[in-house]
């Protein structure tokens, strides 16, 4: 199971394992990781999932749609170039080691 690790704002990391195929955002809520809200369940249509992705995974991620990017300018917290909703990032081998940061404040 690949190890997605969640950094809260403090800069506290909680290193999660979570299966193939769930969210990243999934991954965090089933543990218990604060930061992350997730109010929608996962429809995009929140941004209460919005994480700062380490650059050195971006080429590993899918594309962006649509309809994250719009949700993304509503987001609660600065969205910087690094933005992503955790519901719309699906865990894959490759992103075994994955760092996502949570921003200070999701709504
Ligand atoms: S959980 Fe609502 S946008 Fe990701």
């Amino acid at each position: 199971m690949p190890q997605i690790n969640y950094v809260d704002h403090s800069g506290t990391c909680t290193p999660i394992m979570v299966p193939l195929g769930d969210s990243v955002m999934e991954g965090a809520v089933a543990n218990g990781v604060e930061g992350i809200v997730a109010e929608c369940g996962g429809s995009a249509m929140c941004a209460t999932c919005h994480v700062y992705v380490d650059p050195t995974f971006s080429a590993l991620l899918p594309e962006m749609g649509e309809v994250e990017d719009t949700m993304l300018d509503l987001a609660a917290s600065e969205r910087h170039d690094n933005s992503r909703l955790s519901c719309q990032i699906r865990v894959t081998e490759a992103l075994d080691g994955l760092v996502v940061r949570m921003p200070e404040s999701q709504i």
